[in-house]
């Protein structure tokens, strides 16, 4: 699949001003600063459509963007940034909260991951979180030009052998580099299987 359209649509902190479509949505979340919007940004092909900041905690709100008129792609706040102080991380927090849990049109969690780092104690946290809620989910493991193929490969099998101590069945993963476009076919066929599947169940 190719992307041929791609619009903001809006941005909000409030539950009841998400679009009211019936439209699928994937939507990006990780801590802050993990590429959420860079990457977003690498599949539409546009720079400048979701913002981003060598500054963690740039994305605030949930931001929807309409794809090919079919199905958005959602970019949501980083967690786990303490300097925005605690109101600001338990607003965040309860954003996050909302969208994840409440949003019916959310079909796919894409949870993005640092791909040089140790397995981070608050990635497998809120992954777990996830499973004790039953919310679909894949991973992708980020900024892969920071390092060579060799590190990446073994950053990502330390994560899922992480992963395996508490999950019978691992998510589908993805390795990505919104510098080089690494990653970006793969999820979006990803995408485009489950929508087809999803026209499908609906036939
Ligand atoms: P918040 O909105 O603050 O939660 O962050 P975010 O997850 O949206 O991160 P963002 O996309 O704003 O990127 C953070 C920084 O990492 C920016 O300086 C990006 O240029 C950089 N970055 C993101 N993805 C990549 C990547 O794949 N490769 C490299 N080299 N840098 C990246
Ligand atoms: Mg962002």
């Amino acid at each position: 699949m190719d992307i041929t359209s791609a619009e903001f649509v809006v941005s909000n902190s409030r539950a009841d001003m998400c679009p009211q479509t019936h439209l699928p949505e994937y939507a990006f979340i990780g801590r802050s600063n993990v590429g959420k919007s860079s990457l977003i940004n690498m599949l539409t092909k546009n720079p400048k459509l979701a913002m981003t900041s060598a500054t963690p905690g740039k994305t605030l709100l949930i931001n929807h963007f309409l794809i090919n008129k079919e199905w958005y792609l959602v970019d949501l706040p980083g967690y786990g940034y303490a300097q925005r102080g605690k109101k600001m991380m338990e607003k965040i927090q309860k954003l996050i909260e909302y969208y994840v849990l409440e949003r019916k049109q959310m079909t796919c969690l894409f949870v993005l991951i640092d791909s040089r780092l140790e397995p981070q104690r608050i990635d497998l946290e809120f992954i777990e979180w996830l499973g004790e809620n039953g919310i679909p989910f894949a991973l992708i493991f980020t900024k892969a030009d920071k390092q060579s193929v060799g590190k990446t490969k073994a950053s990502v099998n330390r994560f899922l052998n992480t992963l395996k101590e508490q999950w019978e069945e691992l998510p589908p993963h993805f390795i990505s580099s919104s510098e080089n476009k690494t990653g970006r076919q793969e999820i979006l066929n990803y995408i485009e299987q489950v929508n087809r599947s999803l026209k499908e169940q609906a036939e």
